[in-house]
């Protein structure tokens, strides 16, 4: 009894020494709060300023040691990634393209930490919260990109994939990512993009059979991104190539970085991004909110079901056996969106046509060959759970086929309502074949 009456004693006496080693937690004046009417500040300053801003909000009880140590190094590492008092000073698309960032972390439940909530209820985002950011923020009210005519992509002579410079952390660039297969397409509200997020044949054929948690070494993705640009037809297509982002996977190689290689190649010759290996935490901070689906943010189209709910999108990939070909097993030409009826589709080609589509003439339209064959698969269009401002291919509407003979008419096949049945009595077929025909495909470095 004496023992353990000297040993609280002496931890009594830790205790109070400890209150003694106190380092500040700066609070520099606050120069350039983001700019953002009060209800959307009111949020940010009850979830998130106790540690994205100079205005410390601490409780009584983060000051006691050692809690006060954990909550110092939170806020300091907070500030240094998004800081709300600085942000300001930052071009107004930056602002807002943050809180879209900030909007996926809290619906996800990324942010705040929960290990702050656990203690701080008050700081807990709810639905109200939720709701007055993505309100003020609301991606789809601006009217799609105008112009009436998609800007000539001047004839630049194609870069030499086989030479791209490895990225700055030392990841390669992988010259074959254009041949791999598309896993899904996501139209981004928030930038005005679009995206084709295509995996190699060990991606594919993981997602395939629904063994993607985790992912298995030597899975690839590449994620392609065009500006949208709205076309005569009144159809979004992708205009200007920006960029072509990588994650390679391999456990232990890249055990750092959550298991996945990062890299992004910007512009039409490539240019590896970011100042120096650092650029690397941005990407891994902001697929943070989904790390239980192994950082991945897709839901690739497949058939197959996965472990966890919404990792994979079975709504947009129930096509009918029936069909005269499996176009989601090919590769694809182009996408566009129909604003007004909220579609989006993709152009699919078989071998031969993907051989006559080059994506690097600029804006051809490609002659296809006796033996081509074209899939345009279209789908209802529904918001991506994964990321705010997103929208993906939910279920199929249609799908339709060109069957290029040797005297360039074709045969144009249509499969549609809800079951997907053949609609031989289509009255618009000889448009729709002129339409599909004429499409350019996406531009490629
Ligand atoms: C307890 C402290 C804490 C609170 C409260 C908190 N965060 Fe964070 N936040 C962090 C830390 C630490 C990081 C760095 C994460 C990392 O890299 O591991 C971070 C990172 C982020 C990032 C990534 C920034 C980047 O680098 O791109 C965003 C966005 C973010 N937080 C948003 C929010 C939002 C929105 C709220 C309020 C709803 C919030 N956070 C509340 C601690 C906090
Ligand atoms: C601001 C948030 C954000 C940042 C920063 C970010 N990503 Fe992503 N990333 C996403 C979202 C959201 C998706 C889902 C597809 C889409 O809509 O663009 C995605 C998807 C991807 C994909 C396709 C596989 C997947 O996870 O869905 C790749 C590859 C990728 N990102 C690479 C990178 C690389 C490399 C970086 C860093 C240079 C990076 N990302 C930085 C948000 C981000």
């Amino acid at each position: 009894m004496k023992a353990f009456g000297k040993l609280l004693l002496a931890a009594i006496a830790i205790f109070v020494l400890l209150q003694f080693i106190h380092p500040a937690i700066p609070s520099p004046p606050v120069t350039a709060e983001i700019a953002a009417p009060p209800q959307v500040l009111h949020v940010l300053q009850k979830d998130c300023y106790s540690c994205h801003s100079n205005e410390r909000r601490l409780a009584w009880f983060d000051q006691i040691e050692p809690g006060y140590w954990l909550v110092r190094k939170d806020v300091l590492t907070a500030r240094e990634h998004l800081n709300f008092s600085t942000l300001g000073s930052k071009p107004a698309a930056v602002q807002k393209a943050t809180l879209f960032e900030a909007v996926a972390m809290m619906q996800l439940g990324a942010m705040p930490l929960p290990r702050f909530t656990a203690l701080h209820p008050d700081a807990k985002v709810t639905p109200e919260d939720l709701a007055i950011l993505k309100a003020y923020l609301a991606p789809w009210s601006t009217a799609p990109p105008a112009s009436t005519a998609i800007t000539p992509v001047p004839a630049t002579s194609p870069v030499n994939l086989a030479a791209i410079a490895p990225e700055l952390n030392g990841v390669p660039f992988d010259k074959d990512f254009e041949t791999w297969k598309p896993l899904s397409y996501t139209d981004r509200g928030d930038n005005d993009t679009f995206r084709f997020i295509l995996g190699n044949d060990i991606a594919f054929k993981a997602a395939q059979s629904g063994n993607i948690s985790p992912w298995p070494d030597g899975s690839r993705f590449a994620k392609i991104a065009w500006a949208q640009e709205t076309g005569p037809d009144g159809l979004i297509h992708p205009g200007r190539f920006i960029q072509v982002e990588l994650m390679l996977k391999d456990a232990s190689l890249y055990k750092d970085t959550a298991g996945w290689g990062w890299g992004r190649w910007r512009g039409l010759d490539l240019k590896p991004y970011g100042k120096d290996a650092h650029f690397v935490g941005e990407c891994t901070t902001c697929h943070l909110p989904v790390r239980k689906a192994d950082d991945v943010y897709t839901l690739p189209i497949t058939t197959s079901h996965g472990m966890l709910q919404e990792v994979v999108n079975n709504r947009a990939a129930a096509l009918p056996a029936n069909l005269p070909y499996q176009p989601l097993a090919w590769n694809a030409i182009t996408m566009f969106v129909d604003p007004a009826t909220r579609t989006q589709s993709t152009l699919y080609g078989n071998a031969q046509a993907l051989q006559a589509a080059n994506p690097r003439s600029g804006n051809a339209t490609p002659t296809y060959p006796a033996g081509a064959v074209l899939a345009l698969v279209t789908w209802v269009q529904r918001d991506d759970p994964h990321w705010f401002g997103a929208r993906i291919p939910d279920a199929p509407r249609s799908v339709e086929f060109i069957e290029v003979t040797s005297d360039a008419a074709g045969k144009y096949r249509r499969y549609d309502g809800a079951s997907l049945a053949e609609d031989a009595v289509f009255p618009n077929a000889a448009q729709r074949k002129t339409f599909i025909l004429g499409l350019t495909p996406a531009k490629l470095p």
